[in-house]
């Protein structure tokens, strides 16, 4: 069957299987920053935004997502400029083997889409269904809240 949706802001038709998840949808048509992991909806590694909430893809059916928007980590950087989030990550060191950043990332624009001022509580909880092997959470709660600041500073 044929699947209508947009990604990145860009209109997609994909062709897929009616079982399909959403995740192999997407890594099939070159959206890698979709990781796999746990594939049972605990890890985190494969979240993507689908109508401005994260889910978990590895567990999501695709045909759920006819006509909606969709925001992968390759939509965060814009003219091959990375988001102020994704400088944070950097710059204060919140990513280590990266296999989790796509993931938090995506958690994290969600959060800030929506609340654009959130206390370290909200940060926190916004990570929580990401997990993190090597880095561990205290760095990305951290550059998260440094780039709320910054863009609000930006505004
Ligand atoms: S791979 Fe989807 S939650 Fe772990
Ligand atoms: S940076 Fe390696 S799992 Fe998080």
């Amino acid at each position: 069957m044929k699947l209508n949706l947009k990604i990145n802001s860009e209109n997609k038709v994909f062709d897929i299987d009616v079982r399909d998840t959403l995740m192999d949808v997407l890594r099939t048509n070159g959206y890698k920053s979709v990781k796999h992991g746990c594939e049972t909806g605990e890890c985190g590694a494969c979240t993507v935004i689908v109508n401005g909430l994260t889910v978990n893809s590895c567990i999501y059916p695709a045909v759920k997502c006819e006509d909606a928007e969709l925001i992968t980590c390759e939509g965060l950087e814009k003219d091959g400029k990375l988001s102020i989030l994704q400088e944070k990550f950097i710059e204060m060191g919140a990513i280590q083997c990266g296999y989790c950043t796509p993931g938090m990332l995506l958690s994290a624009h969600a959060l800030l889409m929506k609340n654009p001022n959130p206390k370290l509580e909200d940060v926190k909880d916004a990570l929580s269904g990401n997990f993190c092997r090597c880095t561990g959470y205290k760095k990305p709660v951290d550059a998260v809240m440094a780039a709320a600041k910054e863009m609000k500073g930006a505004k």
